[in-house]
């Protein structure tokens, strides 16, 4: 299987899957519990059927939205992820010259391989840093003032990850970082010789956000214990009112799902909350995004900006997410299998492959700008 080959997520997955060791492909892959939620995610789209207009003269079709005060010529960005160049030797950097040719936005993690500061000079697309709210206030205040210093454009604090999700794949094969396997996942290493002279080849693995601070050292520290043990749980609404005022800029929560707590979010001056449910990596059972979200648009869509992510596969999948009010969908596994499947190229092939398909789609839809569509063009089945 070639890369001319993918021509959507599954074949994207699939080339991924055979290029990865076992337990990266299936870090990626996995999800908490039962992956029920991870299931739930890509199959609460099919039960929204989508009601075209005709005769409506659409030879152009203009994609582009504003969210949290950037310009975005595609509805759809790269949420942060951890661990890039663990997936691919140029990790971040390729995902953020993908994101930028399409002039979107992408997102650097707390957990990042590459500094939020070498990705900023060498791009001019919006980009967001997604932070974790650590026990040690002064890491928290360090963290924050060199993003501002970097002239990052949007705050994204995680709040669904205040424990570590169960990953019971991860568990199995005792994925960590840096590698700690068990034997039968360090025997699946031995299985993708390419990966690992790319691997050993390239750069040192480092996390630039968390090095100073965080002594991932020898000891390998798995995600669970990363969140189990750094993260502060006692984290509360009035930490974040104050983070919202000490940042000053655009500022959202990811892994919002209640009403109220929406309305809270906007109380505290957040421009912004994204629907999620951390790619069913946490809480597994809980709903989706796509199902919670008129609810929430109708609650809180005039005060902030409502994004939503998880289970993203079509661009038929995004117009419904945009037709019910959110301001623009991410992505993750869906730029992270390209990534892992051919850097850089698989990327920008699967960036290219959302914007032709959202092109086509608008055109069938009878909509020629993202503003055009509404929930009149949406119809629920009853749950099977
Ligand atoms: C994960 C974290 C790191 O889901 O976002 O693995």
């Amino acid at each position: 299987m070639r890369l001319a080959n993918c021509h959507n997520f599954h074949d994207f997955r699939e080339l991924a899957r055979r290029r990865l060791p076992g337990p990266i492909f299936n870090y990626i892959d996995g999800a908490a519990d039962d992956e029920v939620t991870l299931r739930r995610n890509s199959a609460s789209f099919e039960r929204c059927d989508l009601v075209p207009n005709v005769l409506r003269g659409v030879s152009e079709v203009d994609l582009s939205v504003t969210v949290m005060g950037q310009k975005l010529a595609l509805p759809v960005y790269c949420s942060p992820t951890a661990l890039q160049r663990l997936f691919h030797h140029r990790g971040e950097r390729a995902v953020a010259a993908a994101a930028s040719r399409f002039g979107t936005m992408f997102g650097v993690s707390s957990l990042g391989t590459v500094g939020l500061e070498e990705l900023r000079k060498a791009y001019s697309t919006p980009q967001v840093y997604q932070f974790y709210f650590h026990k040690d206030r002064g890491l928290n205040r360090a963290m924050l003032q060199r993003a501002k210093e970097a002239g990052i454009d949007v705050m994204m604090l995680t709040v669904d990850s205040i424990t570590g999700g169960n990953r019971e794949r991860d568990l199995r094969t005792g994925f960590s970082i840096p590698f700690r396997l068990t034997l039968a996942g360090m025997l699946q290493f031995t299985l993708k010789p390419a990966w690992g002279i790319n691997y050993v080849t390239h750069e040192r693995f480092s996390m630039p956000q968390l090095d100073e601070f965080v002594d991932m050292g020898d000891g390998a520290m798995s995600i669970g214990r990363y969140f189990t043990e750094m993260l502060d749980p006692a984290m509360n609404w009035d930490d974040v009112a104050k983070m919202v005022r000490e940042w000053d800029g655009q500022f959202c929560l990811k892994g919002v799902m209640s009403v109220e707590d929406a309305r809270r979010a906007a109380d505290i001056g957040c421009t912004g909350i994204i629907l999620s449910n951390h790619g069913g990596r946490q809480l597994d059972g809980s709903r989706s995004a796509f199902d919670q979200l008129a609810e929430i648009v109708d609650a809180v869509g005039d005060r902030l900006d409502v994004m939503m992510d998880g289970g993203v596969q079509r661009g038929t999948h995004v117009l419904k997410a945009l037709s019910l009010g959110a301001k623009a969908v991410g992505v993750g596994r869906y730029y992270l299998f390209p990534l892992a499947a051919a850097g850089e190229a698989g990327v920008e092939r699967a960036l290219g492959q959302m914007r032709t398909e959202l092109e086509r789609d608008m055109k069938l839809m009878g909509c020629t700008s993202v503003s055009q569509l509404s929930r009149a063009n949406l119809r629920f089945r009853a749950q099977p």
